[in-house]
Formats: structure tokens, sequence, C-alpha cells
């Protein structure tokens, strides 16, 4: 059995480990993505993994924070977080949500996990902007797990589609996310995989995109490659991504985005293209300006 059905199929080309760390008050993540400025795949800035039983790792949350420049999704698997920004959007993003926020010119935003039986369990991916979008004005679009487009293959692999278009067995879906409100210029995919064992799949990507995979349950490969596990592996370049698993089923995002190319200036919340312009949105924060 092979679904081998692409040019050029992408191997791991290299590997992002996750790091134990802690952001906003005190709330204990993996960070693989953006832990060092070496460590960014544009267009990702940032790939923070939470998963926990114990409250205390993230009840603090992250009290009101502005951003500037960029985007950030965050993705619910297990566990509620309470969201509340500067134009009035308040929602609660529950199990299998997501939440798409376009900083652009700026958002000042708090984002408040609340105490939950059992699992707290999720990822925040950063995602950034070219300059010709950094600016542009503050949205938000909120997707409850309903609206995420579930596709069932043959094989009993499952992809929830968060954001971006695939063809699979001859059919095309659409993610919830609007292009036109939203990563116009990187066009991202994300991909929630579920893939049965002794099952293999593939999944075009566009062959442009930089692509990565976040293996959070389960075991599974590329090309004879093992992914890891808390932590993020990054492909190369094709038309498309063969995943294999064995005796175990495996669970994964899969990430893709094309790449900006563009300086990078980042200090915390904040991602320009020059330090002229991280010193404008600090120096805007401080006047009360950073949001219109
Ligand atoms: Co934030």
């Amino acid at each position: 059995m092979s679904h081998n059905q692409f040019t050029n199929s992408r191997c791991i080309a290299g590997i992002i480990p996750g790091v134990d760390g802690e952001d906003g008050a005190g709330v204990k993540l993996k960070r693989s993505i953006g832990r060092n400025p070496q460590s960014r795949l544009d267009p990702f800035l940032m790939l923070d993994a939470f998963s926990t039983r114990n409250p205390d790792d993230y009840i603090a949350g992250f009290p009101a924070h502005p951003h500037r420049g960029f985007e950030t999704v965050t993705y619910m698997l297990d566990g509620h977080m309470i969201h509340r920004d500067h134009m009035g959007n308040e929602g609660e993003l529950k199990a299998g949500g997501v939440q798409w926020m376009t900083a652009g010119r700026g958002v000042i935003h708090e984002e408040r996990p609340i105490a939950v039986e059992g699992l707290m369990r999720g990822f925040q991916l950063w995602i950034n902007l070219p300059s010709k979008e950094k600016m542009k004005p503050a949205a938000y679009q909120n997707i409850t797990a309903e609206e995420v487009p579930r596709v069932v293959l043959k094989n009993g692999a499952v992809i929830k589609l968060i954001a971006g278009e695939i063809e699979i067995e001859g059919s095309v879906y659409r993610g919830p996310i609007l292009s036109e409100s939203s990563a116009e210029s990187t066009q991202p995919l994300y991909l929630d995989v579920s893939i049965p064992p002794l099952a293999e799949m593939g999944l075009p990507i566009p062959a442009e995109h930089n692509a990565c995979i976040q293996l959070f349950e389960g075991e599974a490969s590329v090309l004879e490659d093992e992914l890891v596990v808390d932590g993020v592996s990054c492909l190369s370049k094709g038309d498309g991504v063969v995943i294999a698993t064995s005796e175990q089923p495996a669970r994964m995002l899969v990430l893709a985005g094309r790449p900006i190319g563009e300086p990078v200036a980042q200090y915390g919340p904040f991602v320009m293209n020059t330090m002229e312009e991280v010193e404008q949105a600090i120096n805007d924060y401080r006047n009360n300006c950073l949001v219109e």
C-alpha cells in the first residue's frame, strides 16, 4: 500500500524540541517554534503546547496584554478558556474550538483558562504578518468545534480542517478561517489529523509553503523517520507529505504557511520588521494609542 502520489514528497528536515517554560501569570507550557529567534519557521513565530491535569499550572492565565503585527491562534483540545478583548469581544473557548485573532495594528486582550475536571490541553500558534498587513485593523474569529469541518478518509483517518484548503480523495474542503479578514498573505493550513494504526496517508501541501508536524498522541513517521513528540518536526519543501503509523494510532497538528521572507524584529508581544517599529509599538502602548 502506498499513497505516495506526490512528485516531491516532503521528508523530515529538522527538529525543534519543545522546552518547558512559563508565560502569562505563570502558565506552564512547552515552547518549540520561537523558543529562540533561530527556532522560527517563517511565517510561524511561536508554538506553545499546554497539557496538564493540575489547575495550578494554568489558573493564573494571561492577564490583559497587547499584541501588534501578527496573528495568534488558540486551539483547545480539552478544557475551557475565557477570552476578552478591547473590541468588546468576549467568549468562552471550549474543547475543539479555535480563536483566531489578527492583532494587526493592535489588540489588548486577556486569556483565562477555567478550572475543569481532568485535562486542560491545547496549543497557541503565532503567525507573522507581512509589513503591508501589520497595521491593518484588528480582527477576531471565534470558531466552535461544530464549525470545524471533519473529513473522514477511506482508511479511517480523520482530518479536522481549521484553516486552509485541501483536496483529498477527489474532494476539496475548506476550513472556516476567512482569508479575506485574516492571513491573506500566508495562506495557512492548520489541520488536526488522527490516523488509525497501520495506516498511511498522503496530505497535499502547497509547494511554496513551509510546513511542520507537531505529534501529540501515539507514534508516526514520515518516509521512515519518526516524528518527535513534545516538539515540532520541520518538513523539507515538496508538494505533499506521507505520514505512516505502526501499531499505535497517532494524532498530530499539520501546519503550513507561505513564508513572508521579511526581517523579523520582536520584543515580547510586538513583532515588526525593524526595532524602530517595535519602539513605536511600545510607545503607542504606553501612550494608550496601540489600539484605535
Ligand atoms: Co495574547
